[in-house]
């Protein structure tokens, strides 16, 4: 028998329909600007940033043990848009279960890989999207740098709160996870990128919603750098939607021999800056 309770239908709010048109213009700048049929899966070329640290590392900042915080050892842990297991894994340590949600199949293979390694049996992975799942509700769940691109949000936002038996933490950044790429979009495609909702959104549509929330700051941190200079060029390729071996990808290669800086490791944008996120939490 299904334990799922029953998701109340939220009304669309006035910041949820702003959102919504946000979202669909900066879909549409992307489908205007692709120089090829977007790939079935958006997230391969750049999954493997999305898995932990080698285990027994603490990793680039502190979003785990903040978490483990709103964890007891009996819990269950739902974490929507697991990505390549960077929150799940690492957390499954510290309850029952852990339930990933992810419809990227790059990213399941990496999550599913990178269990192995750290040998964690106790997570579960489902392929479906958040909107078209059935799953039971767990005690905690977790949705980290995902709402973004959600459409439909205050539905989404609804589906979090009911599948939470205790606590929903959404994590956001406060300015756009992919500022760091904007400035490229001028250089090689001559326009300004529309960027999609963040931190002051979510907030002011929770408020909208009366969905009473805290905020906490987590560590601000900046991505890892691309490990070789032909790695920053396959990246930025797929985040711009350019073509390898175009005109566009001639003027990256250009863009980016003036704005990479040799880092520790690899290679970083000389305008990079760190992400700074918060855990914004509400009881179910
Ligand atoms: C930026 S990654 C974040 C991954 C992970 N939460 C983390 O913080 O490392 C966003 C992830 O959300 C997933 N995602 C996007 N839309 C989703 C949806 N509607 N339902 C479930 N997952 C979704 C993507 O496939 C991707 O793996």
């Amino acid at each position: 028998m299904s334990v799922e309770r029953e998701t109340h239908q939220p009304n669309v709010t006035i910041t949820g329909l702003a959102w919504q048109r946000n979202v669909e213009l900066e879909h549409e700048q992307s489908d205007r600007i692709r120089e090829e049929a977007a790939s079935d899966d958006f997230w391969k070329p750049v999954a493997q940033r999305f898995v932990p640290p080698e285990k027994g590392d603490s990793g680039p900042d502190n979003t785990v043990e903040q978490l483990k915080e709103f964890i007891e050892p009996k819990d269950t842990v739902l974490d929507v848009g697991a990505g390549g297991g960077r929150l799940a894994i690492p957390l499954a340590e510290y309850c029952v279960q852990v339930t990933a949600v992810e419809p990227s199949q790059a990213m399941r293979e990496r999550l599913i890989a990178t269990a192995r390694v750290w040998d964690v049996e106790n997570v579960s992975v489902l392929s479906d999207r958040w909107e078209d799942i059935e799953v039971a509700p767990h005690d905690l769940v977790v949705c980290a740098h995902v709402v973004y691109t959600a459409t439909h949000i205050e539905h989404f936002i609804a589906k979090l709160t009911s599948h939470a038996r205790k606590t929903v933490a959404l994590i956001s950044f406060e300015t756009p996870a992919t500022s760091n790429y904007v400035p490229l979009w001028k250089l090689v495609h001559g326009e300004d990128r529309i960027t999609l909702p963040t931190l002051p959104n979510i907030e002011e549509l929770l408020s909208e919603m009366a969905i009473w929330y805290r905020k906490t700051p987590l560590e601000s941190w900046i991505s890892r750098p691309f490990v070789s200079r032909d790695q920053a060029i396959s990246e930025c390729e797929s985040r711009l939607f350019i073509t390898p071996g175009s005109r566009k990808s001639e003027m990256l290669a250009d863009a980016l021999d003036d704005s990479l800086v040799e880092v520790d490791g690899g290679y970083r944008l000389g305008w990079a800056e760190p992400h700074r996120p918060w855990i914004i939490s509400w009881n179910a």
